[in-house]
């Protein structure tokens, strides 16, 4: 399996029909009974959704609220500083509320007429085929959980201010937005599992994790790197190393901590060219090429 699908808690249906989200004991909310609660109740939610219904409205607590108050006001700080000019310019474009959670039904009303991206309510791991193809359609599965209140600058796993304040600011750039749905279009195109998690490696390391030389500093454009306000503090001192897509498709990562390896992009147009232009067109033999000359067997 790949590493990405630990992230994830994982979600069972019980023979009584209820469900149950099974955090690890290192998870912020292991311990916290209410906290495991509302994952329960969210995740039914996703788990009873029929494709084409609206996505199904979490009733949040002032509670809920109040995290994603406080981790909007810490990141649009965070960003003004770190982010580069197209995430924020797209930001701006979109206006997400920032003094409460917006329901996902909301996000994509905000979103489509920008880029033509809806959001999807997911439970918990989306299966990687399914996640990314969808993509190709401006369709984007998200959590709808809050992270735990005790740890706001950082969760284990994709939380709905990952998936709305990363990505889909993200998604409201047309440029980056057609990044998203080439990575859809390579999914698709591909066959065997080798060369879709090659694929969902590069999205890893860019759409996630990326950065990006501007005006002379490095920023972050990647989701996971501006959705939480400790890691942003981190990233300009990590092992940067230049764009590469064998290296990239072929870079273990470790999910549970800061991401110590960053890829940079010379610029957002280098990052269209070598990784857009890699998804548009890539295939299972390109791949293997890609992992011959990588050394991988
Ligand atoms: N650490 C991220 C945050 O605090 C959330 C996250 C966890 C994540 N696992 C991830 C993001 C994997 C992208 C990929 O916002
Ligand atoms: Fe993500």
């Amino acid at each position: 399996m790949f590493e990405e699908a630990q992230y994830f808690a994982p979600v069972e249906t019980r023979d009584d029909g209820s469900v149950v989200v099974e955090l690890a004991t290192g998870h912020p909310g292991f311990a916290d009974a209410v906290y495991r609660e509302r994952r329960n109740a969210i995740a039914a939610l996703a788990l009873n959704h029929r494709p084409g219904d609206p996505v199904p409205r979490v009733e949040y607590t002032d509670a809920e609220h109040r995290v994603w108050a406080l981790v909007a006001k810490e990141l649009a700080a965070k960003h003004r500083k770190y982010a580069v000019r197209e995430f924020l310019d797209a930001t701006e474009r979109l206006g997400l509320p920032v003094d409460r959670i917006p329901q996902l039904q909301e996000v994509g009303d905000l979103l489509s007429p920008l880029t033509g991206f809806r959001y999807l309510p997911a439970a918990g791991l989306v299966p990687l085929r399914e996640f990314y193809s969808v993509l190709a359609n401006g369709l984007f599965h998200s959590t709808q959980y809050i992270r735990h209140h005790s740890v706001p600058f950082y969760t284990p796993e994709p939380d709905v201010v990952h998936e709305v304040i990363g990505h889909a600011n993200t998604l409201a750039s047309s440029r980056f937005a057609e990044l998203y749905r080439a990575a859809g279009r390579a999914a698709r195109r591909v066959e065997s599992e080798r060369a879709l998690e090659f694929v969902s490696k590069v999205f890893w390391f860019t759409l996630e994790f990326g950065v990006m030389h501007e005006g002379g500093e490095l920023r972050a454009y990647g989701a996971g790197i501006l959705s939480s306000y400790g890691e942003i503090e981190e990233f300009r001192r990590m092992d940067i190393r230049p764009l590469d897509l064998a290296a990239m498709g072929t870079t273990d990562y470790d999910i549970t901590k800061y991401q110590e390896v960053l890829f940079a992009a010379a610029s957002l147009g280098q990052l269209e060219d070598v990784v857009g232009g890699f998804w548009e067109t890539c295939d299972d033999e390109a791949v293997a090429r890609l992992l011959a000359g990588a050394g991988a067997r």
